[in-house]
């Protein structure tokens, strides 16, 4: 494995150089045979990874790729008020909560109420008492005119499909705040780049060429990186703060 350094493991590198990757994209359970083999330390992401495995709560790939895109964006991303959109299991906005000082709220929110989300939290809240007053919850579809929706909040998404990444970013705009997506779902409907680009670039780098300049439109600087291809192939990532 010889990874650029865009892509290479950031929050576990001693992921990097590992001779069998296939496991790391696995849709089976986190579980304690990887975690003592891997994330064995004292530290707070191991003490959280072996709570997770010893739960079996979520699928390898799903962790990676939450603490790759996390360790790629906390520093551009964090304001005192986190909103992680799509948050499905919450892991993203758990993150936000456990290892940022500066984020004293983070508003998960999907239309969902999964019961992996409750257990997560009692898990994170376990290794790290402090993240629990910091969360709240909100059951509901996302819309631009969420009164939740404050001046300078920070919207993150991870895998908010199709369409939903977009909608994601209008409501980062209406707030004014940071926000980064690690879009998945490219509908070829609902692409709004010129066809040249989609022919010349493909689907989906022309979808995200197209973000790029709606959100530069609205005076964001945005900036494009990538979590570790071996996780999965769907590995871009857009952030963008406003200038
Ligand atoms: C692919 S999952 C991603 C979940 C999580 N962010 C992750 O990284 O695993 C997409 C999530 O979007 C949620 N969802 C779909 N439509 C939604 C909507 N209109 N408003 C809020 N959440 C929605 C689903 O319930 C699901 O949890």
């Amino acid at each position: 494995m010889n990874p650029s350094a865009n892509q290479r493991f950031k929050f576990f590198p001693q992921l990097n150089e590992l001779a069998k990757t296939h496991w790391l994209s696995s849709s089976n359970s986190l579980h304690l045979e990887l975690t003592d083999t891997y994330f064995n330390s004292d530290s707070l992401q191991d003490t959280f990874l072996r709570a997770i495995a010893a739960e079996r709560l979520l699928p390898v790939k799903e962790v990676l790729e939450t603490f790759e895109f996390f360790a790629r964006i906390r520093k551009d991303t964090k304001t005192s008020f986190v909103a992680d959109l799509c948050c499905g299991h919450g892991l993203l906005g758990i993150l936000f909560a456990m290892f940022e000082r500066k984020v004293d709220r983070v508003r998960l929110v999907d239309k969902k109420d999964p019961e992996s989300r409750q257990k997560l939290l009692t898990i994170a809240t376990q290794v790290a008492p402090w993240v629990a007053e910091k969360i709240e919850h909100d059951t509901s579809k996302i819309s631009v005119d969420d009164d939740w929706i404050e001046p300078g909040c920070a919207i993150v998404s991870a895998h908010a499909c199709g369409v939903l990444s977009d909608l994601c970013l209008d409501i980062a705009i209406r707030s004014g705040g940071p926000v980064a997506i690690l879009p998945c779902c490219y509908p070829r409907s609902a692409c709004q780049a010129p066809l040249a680009l989609q022919t010349s670039f493909g689907l989906e780098a022309a979808f995200d060429i197209d973000r790029t300049y709606r959100l530069e439109a609205a005076n964001y600087r945005v900036r494009w990186a990538e979590i570790p291809p071996e996780i999965t192939p769907m590995n871009r990532l857009m952030y963008a703060q406003r200038r």
